[in-house]
């Protein structure tokens, strides 16, 4: 993600989230390059979805998630989480954590996917809504069998 993509990605964060992020918040993101990675998914060359990742030590933070809801259901979500699946683990990460709406089962879906199993409940998280956060963790992405796990999502793609 360069700044440049910053236009498509506040669109998509307008239609998929009830508080989307600011384009201040996105440029303090894209500034610090050794602890995050931000990355869009093109179609013909517009910008459909985007995804994020923090990293800290060993774990590995997916700070966001999101194609258009025109593009949704084209493994747009499972590619983005590939690649930062993949990231994390060349950054040295050992595990991938985030949190997602307890009522959002189709994130949920793609999360356990990839290896995510709920760990616990941030109550009211999402204040503006009064919704909790599911807690999920991926643990031991460094392992050969996630690295397999990922071969197999990524094999099975269209
Ligand atoms: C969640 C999101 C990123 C998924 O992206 P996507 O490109 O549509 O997902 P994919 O096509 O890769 O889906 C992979 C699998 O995840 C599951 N899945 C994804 N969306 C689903 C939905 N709405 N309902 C049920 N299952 C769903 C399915 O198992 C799907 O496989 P299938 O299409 O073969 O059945 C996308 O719906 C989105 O941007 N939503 C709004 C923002 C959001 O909720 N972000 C997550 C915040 S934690």
């Amino acid at each position: 993600m360069r700044r440049r993509h910053l236009r498509s990605v506040l669109r998509i964060e307008a239609l998929v989230y009830p508080r989307p992020w600011s384009l201040g918040l996105f440029v303090s993101e894209l500034t610090l390059r050794s602890s995050r990675c931000y990355c869009v998914a093109r179609v013909e060359g517009e910008v459909v979805a985007y995804s994020g990742l923090m990293l800290c030590d060993e774990d590995a933070h997916v700070t966001t998630i999101a194609v258009d809801p025109a593009w949704q259901r084209h493994s747009l979500g499972t590619r983005l989480l590939l690649h930062l699946a993949r990231e994390a683990c060349q950054r040295g990460a050992r595990h991938l954590t985030l949190e997602v709406r307890v009522g959002n089962q189709g994130a949920q879906a793609l999360y356990h996917r990839f290896g995510f199993v709920p760990a616990g409940i941030r109550k009211n998280y999402y204040s503006e809504t009064n919704e909790d956060a599911l807690v999920m963790w991926a643990s031991d992405i460094d392992y050969p069998e996630y690295g397999a796990r990922l071969d197999q999502l990524e094999a099975s793609l269209p």
